[in-house]
Parts: C-alpha cells; structure tokens; sequence
C-alpha cells in the first residue's frame, strides 16, 4: 500500500511539473484539498505552495519531489523483497504455507513468471507509446499553464480517477476528502477485515465472484471520475462509491464467516499429484 501511495504522489508530481493547463489545474484543486483539513489546513496549504497559489516555487517543489519519490520507492522495493524472506515465497496453488516443502525458489520461478508478465505488459504499453501517445491524456495539457484560464472540466490522469470519484460524489468537501483518504487506507486494514481463515480465492467460491464485482465497481468509479459531476453521473457515482465501501467493510469480514471455502490440498506436492492423477483441478 505505501509503494502504491508513492507511485500515485510520483504520477502526480510528474503531472504537474509539465506545467500545462490541467497540470496547473489538477494541482490547484489537488493540493486545494489539503485546506479542508480543520485548523491547520490553510497553514499547510501555504507550506505546500510556498505562497499563496500554485506558483513557481511549488512546481520548484513538486519538480524535487517527483524524481526523489522514485527512489524512495526503490527503497520500499528493496524492504519487500527482504520482508518476503522471513516467510518465503507463496506458492500458485494457493495453498497455505506450513513449511518450506510448499514455498516457490524466486529464482527461476518467480523470475521467470514476472518478466513473462513484464513482456506482456510492454506489448500493450507498446500500442499506445507508438500507435496511440495522445489516447490517455487530455488535450488542455499541449496549452501552457495559465492561471486566468479555467478549463471546463478539470480530469485527473486514468489511474487516478476512480478516487476521484468518491472524492467528489461526496457533497461535503472535508467528508469527500476523508473518503478518499480511508478508500486508498482500507487497502491497509485488509488483512484484519478479512476474517476468512482460508487466504487464497482459489478456494473461496463466494469471494471469487464478489472479487469480479468489486472490480467492475472500480471501472464504473474511474469511468464516473472522467464524466461532469451532475444528473446520473452523480447517482451512480454515489451508488458505486457506496458499494466499494461496502465490499471492504460489510462484504469482507462478514463473507469470511459465513462463506463455506473447498477443501484445502496438505501441501503443493499433494494438489499436484492429484491433478495428474484425475486430471481434475485439486
Ligand atoms: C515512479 C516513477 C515515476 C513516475 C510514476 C513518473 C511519472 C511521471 C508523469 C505521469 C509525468 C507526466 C508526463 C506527461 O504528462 O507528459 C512525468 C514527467 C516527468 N518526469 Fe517522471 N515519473 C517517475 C520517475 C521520474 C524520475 C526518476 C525522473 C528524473 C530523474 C523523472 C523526470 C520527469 C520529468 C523531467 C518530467 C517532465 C516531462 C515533461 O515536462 O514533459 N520522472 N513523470
């Protein structure tokens, strides 16, 4: 969760520090929000603008922060990877691991697996760096930062617009912010919130399908967040804004409890064998 907070604070500061229209913009009604905070809002607004708007000693700023966030981000990459020693790696089946037999070498295994997906994953950057570069981003942008201008509809960038959506289907500024402040921290508390005593969703078949939901609920909040605030856009914004709370407060500690999970195979040499065996999944 913290690598996934610094990679959205180094998308942003990159964002602004092209200092066109929806750079200056976005970062106005962004670090705006920090003013809904009671009492020390308006101080910490001036000492993040270092002034009295976004002006030049914030993009001085925001330009620091955006190459130093990268590496604390190597660094948090680097904590990981020496956190995952102490339990070893997981393994694809899913099942829990009760001692080394069931853990999975890193190398070639899982080398292998993430520079497959790695691969993949260039392929569809590939279409849209070469075939498609202005798809994603927002024409106001090629427009130089202008602060007697105000665009008509000010956008975040793709991935940052579902949280956007629950910021503003939300009618109260300082509620909205602190929405948008617990949907990214949720994310934290899940560990607790899930109370099933099986982790993997491989063998919860309740979970699974609220899994698929959940993330059609994402796509419809970042479809939302890219549409004007008013009329349906607004009501479903709210519903879907409801139903992601729901997912991780009701959804998560209550289907744990009530949910019936498959059979769990002893251990990873057991689930295999009896797949080669039936030739039926385990
Ligand atoms: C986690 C890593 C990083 C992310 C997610 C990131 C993200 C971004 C984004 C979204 C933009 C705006 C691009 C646009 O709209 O045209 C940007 C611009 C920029 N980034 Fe990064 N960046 C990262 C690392 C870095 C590093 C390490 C440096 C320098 C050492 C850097 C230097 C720049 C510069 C100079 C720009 C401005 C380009 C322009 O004005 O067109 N970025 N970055």
């Amino acid at each position: 969760m913290v690598i996934y907070l610094l990679m959205m604070a180094a998308a942003f500061f990159g964002y602004v520090i092209v200092w066109g229209q929806m750079s200056f913009w976005g970062a106005t009604v962004i670090t705006n929000l920090f003013g809904a905070i009671p009492v020390v809002g308006d101080h910490l607004l001036s000492l993040l603008w270092g002034g009295f708007s976004v002006d030049n000693p914030t993009l001085n700023r925001f330009f620091s922060l955006h190459y130093l966030v990268p590496f604390l981000i190597f660094g948090v990459v680097a904590l990981h990877i020496w956190a995952l020693h102490v339990p070893g790696n997981n393994n694809p089946t899913g099942i829990e691991v009760k001692g080394p037999q069931d853990t999975v070498m890193f190398h070639p295994y899982y080398t292998a697996k993430d520079t497959f997906a790695v691969v993949v994953f260039m392929l569809f950057f590939a279409i849209f760096v070469f075939y498609m570069p202005n798809a994603l981003g927002e024409p106001d942008n090629y427009i130089e930062a202008n602060r007697l201008i105000t665009p008509p509809h000010i956008v975040p960038e793709w991935y940052l617009l579902p949280f956007y959506a629950i910021l503003r289907s939300i009618p109260d500024k300082l509620l909205g912010v602190a929405a948008m402040g617990v949907a990214i921290f949720v994310l934290f508390l899940v560990p607790w919130l899930d109370t099933s005593k099986v982790r993997s969703a491989r063998f919860r078949p309740l979970y699974k399908q609220f899994f698929w939901i959940f993330l059609v609920d994402a796509i419809i909040l970042g479809y939302i967040g890219a549409k004007p605030a008013e009329g349906m856009y607004l009501l479903v914004g709210r519903l879907a804004t409801a139903y992601y709370f729901i997912h991780f407060f009701v959804i998560l500690p209550v289907l744990g409890l009530v949910e019936t999970p498959k059979p769990l195979p002893e251990s990873i040499s057991k689930s295999v064998l009896d797949n080669t065996a039936t030739g039926k999944p385990a």
